[in-house]
């Protein structure tokens, strides 16, 4: 009786055990489709194949000017960056950073606390990630000085971008600032001083009279002055091994100036380019790689996976940006007597405002199939187009993948773009395309009909709910208001392929 017992309940545990595996497979099945519309929900992806990359260092850029993640999104992106072989990240903070005391102002409404900034690099550290925090110390200074208190440090008084480099008072702010960056990252070694696009530059009175009395009239000087001294102070004041700067500011300058100011010593130029073909005659100014070759041991490219194809773009061109990255490698080519040996890394930039007060482009869920794609081919630059493509709809799990064919809608052919195809897989820009399309048929028809007015309430709801779990809500409503407004989105959107 006994062991009857046992044995009746041994089968039926045994059964109950396999039915709740099945239910829970079933439960998870369900999970995944009714959860899992964005590339970012956390499941296991594995790449198959043999990395072989040209450049160590592969980093991400984030840029949280601009529709900032909440804190949770990090635990799903950082698994999923160490996945198609990333190695830094970039974070640029701006007033995301809990910046504090005489500097608090600085801070927006949504700033992360000490905590999440520790979060953020504890995951980071679990995914073999590095971080590297940007802080801008020359142009782009908006978010410090549209503030009343820094006002008086603006180069000009009418502009927000540029800092006065030569009143000492700037200097201060400077420090205090990557003093604070460095206070709530004790471990990391590399630091990005920005100093990109200082275009309001010896304008001002105090800039005018140091330009007379010490740098002998050259604009140069003034700007190779202030980019050396933060650098300096970066790495000797506050133990950053390794300083990068954007290379805009002196891209022009000659070497042996280079050196006279130590750039070599103090920082790894990151050299930026957004066009297609960044190989093109005059891109970069003549020389360039000639003169940095005498002067920097290391050299970082920069090109960008979103954010880079017009100030309020909402959609994704992936071969785009795909063409920007891929003129990296001819150029290094090209220049492989310069660069050989110097370029230690290649910076994914993905720009969510090109400034401070400019609108939102690209979202980084909508851009995240560009990032992948580009993650991947860096791991192995001699796979052919035909083998990269398979590779990224793989990671991206897309579902059949149908050629990409004309819609027909009232009498007007419809050609999607080839990114029409990422419909089918599991992630939010599925919806933005679907946006992309129901905008064409908007502009067909002249009005909201009925049916379309239906369709964009639907999908705007959608959309919504997708970017609240990620994003804050001022954030989210910008970019509804942006880009779903009934009002205005008949006369915003000229489709390509009626131009
Ligand atoms: C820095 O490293 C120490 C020692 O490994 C560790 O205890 C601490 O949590 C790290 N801090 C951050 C912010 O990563
Ligand atoms: C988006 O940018 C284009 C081109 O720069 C401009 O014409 C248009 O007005 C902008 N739309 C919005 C909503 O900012």
């Amino acid at each position: 009786m006994h062991s009857e017992c046992t044995e009746w309940t041994a089968r039926s545990r045994n059964r109950i055990i396999f039915v709740s595996i099945l239910s829970i497979l079933f439960v998870f099945f369900i999970y995944q489709n009714m959860e899992d519309p964005e590339i970012l929900q956390a499941s296991p992806r594995m790449i198959n194949f043999k990395p072989k990359p040209v450049f160590s260092q592969r980093i991400v850029h984030l840029d949280l000017k601009g529709a900032p993640p909440k804190p949770s999104f990090y635990d799903k992106l950082f698994p999923l960056l160490k996945e198609i072989g990333i190695t830094s990240v970039l974070m640029e903070y701006e007033d995301m950073f809990p910046y504090w005391g005489k500097l608090s102002m600085l801070k927006t409404k949504n700033a992360y606390d000490s905590h999440t900034i520790a979060h953020i690099q504890n995951l980071a550290h679990k995914n073999s990630l590095e971080i590297i925090p940007l802080v801008q110390t020359f142009g782009h200074m908006e978010f410090v000085l549209k503030h009343s208190e820094f006002s008086s440090l603006r180069e000009v008084p009418e502009k927000t971008d540029t800092i006065c480099p030569s009143d000492e008072n700037s200097i201060q702010l400077i420090h205090e600032m990557l003093a604070q960056i460095r206070q709530l990252h004790p471990n990391v070694s590399s630091i990005h001083i920005g100093a990109d696009e200082a275009w309001n530059i010896a304008k001002d009175e105090r800039c005018f009279q140091k330009l007379h009395k010490i740098f002998h009239n050259s604009e140069e000087r003034l700007k190779l002055s202030h980019i050396s001294r933060v650098a300096k102070y970066a790495k000797d004041e506050l133990k950053f091994d390794r300083v990068y700067g954007w290379n805009d500011m002196f891209s022009s300058i000659d070497s042996e100036l280079l050196k006279e100011y130590d750039l070599g010593r103090l920082l790894v130029p990151v050299v930026w380019g957004y066009a297609p073909d960044v190989t093109i005659d005059g891109y970069f100014p003549y020389g360039m790689f000639q003169r940095y070759s005498q002067v920097f041991p290391n050299i970082l490219f920069a090109s960008a996976f979103k954010g880079a194809n017009g100030i309020n773009e909402t959609f994704m061109d992936i071969d785009r940006y795909f063409s920007n990255l891929f003129s990296y490698h001819r150029l290094f080519s090209i220049f492989h007597q310069e660069l050989q040996n110097r370029v230690s890394g290649i910076v994914f930039t993905g720009w969510q405002r090109y400034f401070h007060t400019a609108p939102l482009c690209e979202l980084m869920p909508v851009g995240m199939p560009s990032l992948i794609n580009e993650a991947l081919y860096e791991l192995d630059p001699t796979s052919t187009p035909s083998v990269q493509r398979q590779r990224l709809l793989n990671f991206l799990k897309c579902e059949s993948v149908q050629p990409v064919q004309p819609i027909n809608y009232h009498g007007h052919v419809y050609h999607p773009p080839n990114e029409i195809i990422f419909k089918q897989c599991h992630f939010l820009g599925s919806d933005v395309e679907n946006l992309r399309l129901l905008k064409w048929k908007i502009n067909i028809d002249g009005i909201l009909t009925h049916e379309t007015r239906l369709e964009l309430q639907s999908l705007t709801e959608k959309i919504k709910s997708l970017l609240l779990k990620d994003f804050y809500e001022d954030a989210v409503n910008e970019w509804i208001v942006q880009n779903l407004n009934p009002q205005t989105i008949i006369q915003k959107f000229v489709p390509q392929t009626i131009l």
